[in-house]
């Protein structure tokens, strides 16, 4: 008989909540499970919840839902809840009792204590809600099973002391905190032992690293020291909050050969007036001048964004401005949002919401602008060739290959399967309007 037990984790929101979540199946592993993705054979399954926007909510609900009746079939099925949602004020409790068979409940500051709290509930035989209100410093050698063997990400910072009027994050993600640049160089060296290629280094401001740390350490000097690594191949940072993008942060990237030519710089609007509302503190003039200034430097550089349509009191004036921003910067990719009211937050109680009517619409206009920029990028593609990290074989067609550029482009092309995990030149034979094709030479 199998004596292996198991468990299942599903994980929404940003990589933030990603990465808690391979350390969540680090420590499982370190205790002697073994990961699943079937609910049914589960002994304990996770739910790590995002609130960044409405919706997110909602499939959480819809999904806990659905546990009652595994839970009745199996009484030692332990279910846990954790994640930004958790940290909202009096979520865990209703939570517990709108779904009262649900046995962990705990936050973003306190992930590391779940194997303390798998041992209680077992031991007390009682559900555990602990939601610490506050973060407490950074909790460093935790294990970390990770999803690819190829790219991993690092964060070298937590929290966010932005406050744009928008975003829950910050109160859910507590303030920024950074990772000595020693921990996040050990980590990347380790990294590069197991094979590793290519790390993304996150946080949800990184251009403010090293701020909080006794003495200061800047994130152009980070990108420096960590460009020096041996055997790690490519180094990727998001996300940069514009207001705070500095010109030694472009030099290195247009210095540094292991340094990815792409910045994701999250817009959110083309109006200086609703920027202003957001709390975001650059104009759509300062944007556009920061846009110049990066593509003049870092030559072929690729610019993707965020970008929220319905902002309380967006004229459609101001929309028109985020239309003709999108269509002047011609963004490689962006992430398009309806604004979701989201409670605890300024904009949240501004009395000129817009209608979901006219936020639909809007946003409807707004791919078609996104994707007409994101098409025309990717054929400028065509004909060339360009190195790619084979990350395995294509979601499509499994005799193909797939892999990203430098820049962040998906490939989708027919090559040598031993190449997984390399660096390959590829020519691009055909682009679309989300990924190229092409064929490895
Ligand atoms: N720290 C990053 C990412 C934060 S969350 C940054 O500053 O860019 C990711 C994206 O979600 C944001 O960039 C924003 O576009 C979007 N977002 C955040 N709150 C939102 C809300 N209430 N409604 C709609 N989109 C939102
Ligand atoms: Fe949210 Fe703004 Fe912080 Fe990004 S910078 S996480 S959008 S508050
Ligand atoms: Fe990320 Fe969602 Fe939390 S976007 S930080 S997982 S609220």
């Amino acid at each position: 008989m199998d004596n292996q037990k198991y468990f299942y984790i599903e994980t929404w929101g940003c990589q933030m909540n990603e990465e808690d979540s391979e350390k969540l199946s680090g420590m499982l592993k370190n205790m002697g499970y073994a990961k699943t993705e079937e609910k049914k054979k589960s002994s304990i399954i996770i739910f790590n919840t995002c609130c960044v926007r409405e919706n997110a909510e909602l499939k959480v609900y819809g999904n806990l839902g659905a546990l009652k009746a595994l839970k009745e079939k199996n009484s030692d099925l332990i279910i846990a809840v954790c994640g930004c949602m958790m940290q909202q004020e009096g979520m865990a409790e209703a939570i517990i009792k709108k779904y009262p068979f649900v046995d962990i409940i705990f936050g973003t500051h306190n992930a590391h204590m779940f194997p303390e709290y798998l041992n209680r509930t077992r031991q007390e035989n009682k559900s555990i809600i602990e939601v610490w209100d506050k973060e407490k410093g950074i909790v460093e050698g935790l294990p970390i099973d990770r999803e690819s063997n190829t790219k991993a990400f690092v964060t070298i910072m937590y929290g966010c002391n932005n406050f744009c009027t928008y975003c829950i994050v910050p109160y859910v993600r507590g303030r920024e905190r950074s990772r000595t640049p020693e921990e996040i160089e050990k980590e990347i060296m380790e990294l590069v032992d197991k094979g590793y290629k290519e790390v993304t280094l996150l946080g949800q401001n990184v251009n403010s690293y090293g701020k909080d740390l006794v003495p200061s350490f800047s994130f152009a000097d980070l990108l420096k020291r960590l460009n020096n690594i041996d055997g790690i191949e490519r180094i990727r940072f998001m996300t940069s909050h514009p207001k705070d993008l500095t010109d030694d942060v472009i030099d290195a990237v247009a210095e540094c050969s292991k340094l990815c030519d792409h910045i994701h710089l999250p817009v959110q609007s083309g109006s200086s007036k609703i920027l202003k509302e957001m709390n975001r503190k650059y104009t759509r003039e300062e944007y556009l001048s920061l846009v110049n200034k990066i593509k003049a430097k870092i030559p072929g550089v690729a610019l993707t964004t965020d970008i929220i349509v319905g902002f309380p009191g967006e004229t459609e004036e101001d929309f028109s401005d985020t239309l003709s921003l999108v269509s002047e910067v011609e963004y490689d990719s962006a992430f398009t949002f309806l604004y979701s009211t989201r409670k605890g937050t300024p904009a949240c109680e501004f009395e000129t919401q817009v209608s979901e009517e006219v936020k639909r619409e809007r946003f409807n206009r707004l791919v078609e602008e996104v994707n007409r920029a994101c098409a025309k990028k990717n054929k400028e593609y065509e004909g060339r060739t360009v190195k790619v990290l084979v990350e395995g074989t294509s979601k499509s067609d499994d005799e193909k290959l797939m892999g990203r550029t430098e820049t962040s482009k998906l490939v989708n092309f027919a090559g040598n399967k031993n190449n997984i995990g390399k660096i390959v030149n590829v020519k691009i034979t055909k682009a679309q309007t989300f990924s190229l094709l092409g064929e490895e030479i």
